[in-house]
């Protein structure tokens, strides 16, 4: 592959060191409660739900659905929301956990705690892989955060840039050269 970043931010180590914290926090706030459900939002949050899942200690039933709003390097303002249909008769009554990669303009993340809470969740968690150091548009406080990340184009470990790099196992900054005008 081209390398098309210029800098990596986040190694393959430090991920590993933030996901195993985060499912501390995670394993021990769920501790007691049942009818969990996690809710991975795709396509970005799959390398990250994979490795977080399998540190997790209490039995929790796993969703998938899928957000969209990026066209290239922008946010589009809309979000999408897709594979849906089935989903709200096993959300409702459920302590869900949503799982997504990136808290960057905090659209997305407010659209799908808007519409879990539409479908009669008994309570709704975010966790959270990164958060992009910017000045959100929609503020949300992340119940598990995993670590902040500057201003950047990230790509890498599920993040891409029109469909690519995802399986790049570190978070990386993607070079201004490979960005198509
Ligand atoms: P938000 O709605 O702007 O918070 O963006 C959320 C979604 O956009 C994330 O779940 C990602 O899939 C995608 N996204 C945001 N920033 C980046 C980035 O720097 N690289 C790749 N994808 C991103
Ligand atoms: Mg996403």
């Amino acid at each position: 592959m081209t390398v098309v970043y210029d800098r990596i931010l986040i190694s393959t180590e430090q991920l590993q060191q933030v996901i195993g914290e985060m499912a501390r926090r995670v394993n021990a706030a769920y501790a007691e409660k049942e009818d969990c459900l996690a809710l991975v939002i795709l396509e970005g949050a799959k390398y990250f739900a994979e490795d977080l899942l399998k540190k997790i200690d209490f039995p929790l039933d796993v969703e998938f659905m899928k957000a969209s709003s990026y066209l290239g390097t922008q946010s589009s303002g809309t979000v999408n929301l897709e594979n849906a249909d089935a989903l709200p008769a096993k959300i409702a009554g459920k302590n869900v956990l949503i799982i997504d990669d990136i808290y960057d303009t905090g659209r997305t993340l407010s659209k799908l705690l808007n519409w879990v809470e539409g479908c009669g969740a008994a309570d709704v968690k975010t966790c959270i892989l990164l958060e992009k150091e910017i000045a959100h548009d929609v503020s949300i406080d992340i119940d598990f955060l995993g670590t902040s990340v500057e201003d950047a184009f990230v790509i890498g470990y599920g993040l891409d840039y029109n469909h690519q790099y995802r399986e790049l196992p570190f978070i990386a900054e993607l070079a201004a050269e490979h960005i198509q005008k």
